[in-house]
């Protein structure tokens, strides 16, 4: 560098080539470690595949008449056929997990540990649970009745 007239510095070619390069460094380098803490911070989601599982059909489950299952992940589930409805949940209570039982005379959903109660829709009706039960797709093909469940 050298003075220039009126007290101002006169910056080299080299200088200002070497700020330059140095800047597109810092730039770079700042970019990279922007991306990598985002992703750090916000990891990928998981993408949850199904799969349409055979748990019975419908001459097994007749209306009213309910059955349990299990999935490949642990999950615990109950099938249920309400007057012709096929509707799959899982058995796990909204409020503080207890298993839920089906009553086959009420047509409802109980928790025995809060009285909690559900519908056959699954929906909460009575005592602490919060929402309705957690509820799997079910297919019926050629009176087999499939639930799609989480492939693992
Ligand atoms: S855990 Fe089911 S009502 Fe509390």
């Amino acid at each position: 560098m050298s003075e220039k007239e009126g007290g101002g510095q006169e910056v080299s070619r080299r200088d200002f080539l070497a700020n330059a390069a140095m800047t597109v460094g810092l730039v770079a380098t700042m970019g990279t470690a922007g991306v990598y803490g985002v992703r750090y911070l916000v990891p990928k989601a998981k993408v949850k595949k199904f799969v349409d599982v055979l748990v019975t059909n419908l001459k097994e489950l007749t209306p009213g008449v309910a059955r349990e299952f299990i999935d490949a992940t642990g999950r615990k589930g109950i099938l249920v056929n309400n007057n012709g409805k096929v509707k799959a949940f899982s058995k796990i209570c909204t409020h503080l997990g207890c298993e839920v039982e089906w009553h086959q005379l009420k047509k409802e959903f109980y928790c025995p540990c809060h009285e909690g109660f559900f519908d056959a829709d699954g929906k909460n009706i009575k005592g602490p649970p919060p929402r309705p039960l957690d509820e799997f797709k079910v297919t019926v093909k050629d009176d087999n009745i499939y639930v799609a469940l989480e492939e693992v």
